[in-house]
């Protein structure tokens, strides 16, 4: 898929992507989820109760093993339809451009994602989850437990006045 298919706006940059890559990945799974359209999705986790389906290919489920002793899980998915290399952005609800790593949009080089969900249940090869974001059949690339001791900054916080990278 390029750029083409969602149009670059006025002011977004393109990067000039390499020909060749510099590692391989494997799908472990795909995500199940209500949404077949992208207007239709959540724009993060927490605007949607829907629970979500992670199907982990039988290869990979022997690495589900103890995940059940998790409420939440950290997934990274992989945004299989968006344009791939944006660099500046037009935001539709933003007042200017913006850098694609000060952004959550799918559209940037690598499109990983990430959302951290409750687990729900686990079935077989199959979790439930609440807490995804993302179009029905999206692939997965990795599930890690989230931990509230370390992965949790109550603090952060996004600036945009003055931010001048
Ligand atoms: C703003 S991104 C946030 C993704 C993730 N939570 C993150 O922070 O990395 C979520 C949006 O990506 C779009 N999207 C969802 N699944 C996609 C897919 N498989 N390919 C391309 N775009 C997708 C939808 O418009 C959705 O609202």
């Amino acid at each position: 898929m390029d750029a083409g298919d969602f149009g670059v706006r006025p002011g977004e940059v393109m990067a000039d992507l390499p020909e060749g890559f510099d590692a391989g990945l494997h799908f472990i799974g795909r995500l199940r989820t209500p949404w077949t359209e992208r207007a239709a999705c959540p724009k993060n986790g927490l605007q949607s109760d829907a629970v979500c389906t992670v199907e982990v290919d039988p290869a990979y489920a022997p690495g589900l093993a103890s995940v059940t002793g998790c409420t939440h899980l950290i997934l990274l998915y992989w945004m299989d339809r968006a344009t791939r290399g944006l660099l500046v952005q037009q935001p539709r609800h933003a007042d200017g451009p913006r850098g694609t790593f000060s952004l959550r949009s799918p559209a940037r080089p690598n499109p990983i994602a990430l959302s951290v969900v409750e687990l729900i249940g686990c079935e077989g090869d199959a979790l439930r989850v609440r807490g995804l974001d993302c179009l029905d059949g999206t692939p997965l690339l990795d599930i890690k437990p989230y931990y509230a001791s370390t992965d949790s900054r109550p603090g952060a916080r996004v600036d945009r006045a003055g931010a001048t990278r």
